[in-house]
């Protein structure tokens, strides 16, 4: 059997230099004369070791990483085809701390294999899940969706069996199925790496939902600034559709579903459920007054249903083991896993999955490995740009929708980064209304106006004019934001305003005050 060598082609390890080390081992085989076969497997998502290249030997994979185009020829030389040692080797990639440590149900296939490759999809347990929806009426799929105690990764955490409930008792000639994939958070990658590492989970999970709600078309709304994403996606539906998973007849049933993807054009906005549906219909992305629901009047007027990438794709592991299955995992309210992603000032980057319930702490230090410069940690933003800063006074909190929300917090879509101690929190709150002020749709005046009001107060802070009088201001303009707000753009924006002022009162002193005190 001549050898496999599985190289990372998602735009992660390209982003850190797979495609140069692709290169240099085809090149270093030609000049050696080896026959073997390059696969372009998707990442697995532990980007502090990427380029993380395989090698299938007699006894399993073997992993080396993170590899530079000048370590090529020193692995042939050491015999990495079938696992030889090498100052880059790190064993079996299952064993490797950060991967074996994961409860892998939504991204349990992502990085294994060529991700447009079905029969490799199939081989690892994929469209069972679509074949019980099939033989099911879809009330039972919606209930078993319901059961599995699954809610939205989008960030509203809103349960998805509901939503999809609304759409199915909503009567229309024609429902739709909208994934949410404009993935605008800071931190945030998991719709990306899934998109390009495991696309048919996310077609299988969308053409479940059809089924299950009398929607025969969706549509997935991806970034613009994700160009693998999209040319994956667009492969990954047309060999669907060939191989009749997609169609007329899903899987041979007398089920219709079929998908497009469509393309956003960067604003953050446009990730807010109602924004998108107005880009998508060619409009303006300017958010939309609720009620009425997406759920009963969404896309062009018809019922539609509107999920995170990560909701849609865990929906097939729900559909093939059972909502118990599912539900076991968590704590609380919040059930089954959510693919957290660490970024920022951190060690150990990477997207980590695991149940809920796991603290903050352990998230930070265990797996995380603290900061990546070495200092102390001195704040960590959870749940993208809208999202709180927790000090290490709060790692005790554990990953949960409610004990999150109960400290202030939120989890958002999974994403945390990491500041060291040299993070000036007064930046960070003014970076806060000025993104806000930026991607604001400007319907509202609170998040309109206010976002600008915000950077001015707090430049007046930082400018030691009035301190107790502008805290004040900024303290009422965030209640003003939040309270006020037609969407969580503006409503949110307090959040790491607020906890920045909360937990790190010594950053909002007057500049001199700052230096005097150093
Ligand atoms: C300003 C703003 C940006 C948002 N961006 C995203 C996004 O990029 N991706 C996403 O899935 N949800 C985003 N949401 C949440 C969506 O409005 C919506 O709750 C979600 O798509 C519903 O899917 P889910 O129930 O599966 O989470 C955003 C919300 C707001 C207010
Ligand atoms: S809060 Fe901001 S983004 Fe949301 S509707 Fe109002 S102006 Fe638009």
């Amino acid at each position: 059997m001549i050898p496999r060598i599985y190289i990372p082609g998602d735009s992660g390890a390209l982003a850190l230099g797979a495609e140069k080390v692709a290169k240099a081992i085809a090149k270093e085989l030609a000049e050696r004369g080896i026959e073997a076969k390059i696969v372009r497997n998707g990442s697995r998502g532990a980007y502090f070791l990427e380029p993380m290249i395989e090698v299938a030997t007699a006894n399993g994979r073997v992993a080396y990483g993170p590899v530079k185009p000048s370590d090529v020829k020193s692995l042939f030389d050491s015999g990495f085809l079938t696992g030889g040692h090498h100052k880059r080797w790190l064993g079996a990639p299952d064993k490797i701390p950060f991967l074996a440590k994961q409860t892998r149900l939504t991204f349990a296939r992502c990085g294994i294999n060529d991700p447009l490759s079905l029969d490799a999809y199939k081989s690892l347990g994929g469209l069972k899940g679509l074949q019980n929806a099939v033989a099911m009426a879809p009330a039972d799929i919606v209930k078993q969706v319901t059961d599995s105690g699954l809610r939205g990764r989008g960030g509203a955490g809103f349960p998805t069996g509901i939503k999809w409930k609304t759409v199915l008792d909503t009567t229309s000639e024609r429902k739709y199925i909208v994934c949410n994939a404009d993935e605008g958070d800071s931190a945030t990658f998991a719709d990306r790496m899934i998109m390009e590492g495991d696309p048919f989970v996310l077609i299988e999970g969308m053409t479940i939902a059809g089924i299950a709600t009398g929607a025969t078309k969706g549509f997935v709304y991806i970034r613009s600034e994700y160009p693998h994403a999209v040319a994956t996606m667009n492969k990954a539906v047309e060999i669907a559709r060939k191989a009749g998973v997609l169609g007329v007849n899903v899987l041979g049933s007398p089920n219709a579903f079929d998908m497009e993807i469509r393309v956003g054009a960067g604003a953050y906005v446009c990730g807010e459920e109602t924004s998108l549906l107005n880009s998508l219909e060619g409009k303006r992305g300017v958010v939309r007054a609720k009620p009425p629901l997406p759920a009963i009047q969404g896309l062009f007027g018809k019922p539609t249903v509107i999920n995170n990438v990560i909701s849609l794709a865990s929906v097939p592991i729900i559909m093939d083991k059972g909502a118990a299955f599912y539900k076991d995992f968590g704590m609380g309210r919040s059930r089954g896993t959510i693919p957290i992603q660490i970024a920022g000032n951190v060690r150990n980057g990477g997207l980590f999955e695991t149940a809920f319930g796991l603290t903050l702490g352990q998230i930070v230090d265990d797996i995380g490995g603290g900061t990546a410069t070495g200092r102390p940690v001195k704040a960590v933003q959870v749940g993208g740009p809208l999202g709180a800063y927790f000090p290490r006074a709060l790692f005790d909190t554990p990953f949960d929708y409610e004990e999150f929300a109960k400290r202030d917090g939120l989890i958002g879509h999974a994403g945390i980064t990491v500041f060291d101690d040299t993070a000036d929190m007064l930046k960070q709150a003014r970076f806060a209304m000025e993104f806000c002020a930026i991607e604001s749709c400007g319907k509202c005046t609170p998040c309109r106006i206010g976002s600008t009001r915000g950077i001015e107060t707090i430049d007046r802070l930082a400018a030691g004019i009035e301190p107790e009088k502008n805290l004040a201001l900024v303290t009422d303009l965030c209640n003003t934001m939040k309270f006020g707000s037609l969407c969580a753009l503006g409503g949110f924006t307090p959040y790491p305003v607020m906890s920045s002022i909360t937990h790190f009162p010594e950053d909002f002193k007057p500049a001199s005050a700052r230096v005097a005190a150093e």
